[in-house]
């Protein structure tokens, strides 16, 4: 099985601004992996979360212009963008309503984060005010946190009110741990997800993103697998999700 087309909505390439590769090499050749893999399109999504990693808009910017001239030349990459993960709390808040958080290209759609442990208190009215304001909150691996293990209904309920479940691809290798990986499993039986990206942080998780595929497909299909993987990724970019 080859698959061609494919559209990473997340990823950590950009070089020593959080826990993602620490040298501009080190993201090309996570760059260069991907591609190999069939990705034609990767966006960076370098965290935003407070205490942990205090990037900004302006500054995530002229590392990616760092990192665009630095690849100007060279073949065998794909197009790349710059998006942020953000962490779901009162700052990220304050940053969107002053328009300095980063949606994905085309601002139709931003990725946000949740802390494992418990749903954010205010994520219906983040939720709401981003999409008020036209931007879709696309939740970030939401199999990887705590309420998720047992059943999908805290993240169902969000994803009726319009927001859009990313599969971490990973989730599904055991990469989290065994409950992470079920409530993956679950999660895409039961039609939760509207797209699927990597969360790769460096070159050494290329393998288990080539394995991570794989599983996707043998769980789903080669058909099912594409739209995760290429088509709504896509549709994010282009805005024309569904409703
Ligand atoms: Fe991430």
């Amino acid at each position: 099985m080859s698959l061609s087309g494919l559209c990473d909505l997340h990823c950590h390439y950009l070089p020593a601004i959080d826990d993602g590769v620490r040298s501009i090499e080190e993201g090309v050749e996570l760059c260069r992996g991907l591609c190999a893999l069939g990705y034609d399109t990767v966006v960076a999504t370098p965290h935003i979360r407070s205490g942990m990693f205090e990037n900004r808009k302006p500054g995530l910017e002229s590392v990616f212009a760092t990192f665009t001239e630095h690849v100007a030349e060279m073949a065998g990459l794909p197009s790349i963008g710059l998006a942020a993960e953000h962490f779901c709390d009162d700052v990220f808040l304050q940053l969107f309503d002053r328009g300095e958080a980063l949606p994905y290209p085309g601002g139709h759609a931003a990725l946000v984060e949740f802390p494992p442990e418990r749903m954010p208190l205010r994520v219906s009215d983040c939720f709401f005010r981003m999409s008020v304001r036209g931007v879709r909150p696309v939740i970030a691996h939401p199999e990887r946190y705590n309420q998720s293990f047992r059943d999908s209904a805290a993240i169902a309920d969000l994803v009726e009110r319009g927001a859009l479940a990313q599969l971490d691809v990973m989730s599904l290798i055991g990469k989290y741990g065994r409950k992470p990986e079920k409530a993956a499993e679950r999660m895409l039986e039961e039609g939760l997800y509207y797209l699927a990206c990597t969360d790769s942080h460096k070159p050494a998780d290329l393998p288990n993103v080539a394995k991570a595929l794989q599983r996707l497909t043998q769980l789903v299909g080669e058909e099912d697998a594409l739209l995760l993987l290429s088509e709504h990724p896509k549709n994010i970019l282009a805005g024309t999700m569904r409703e």
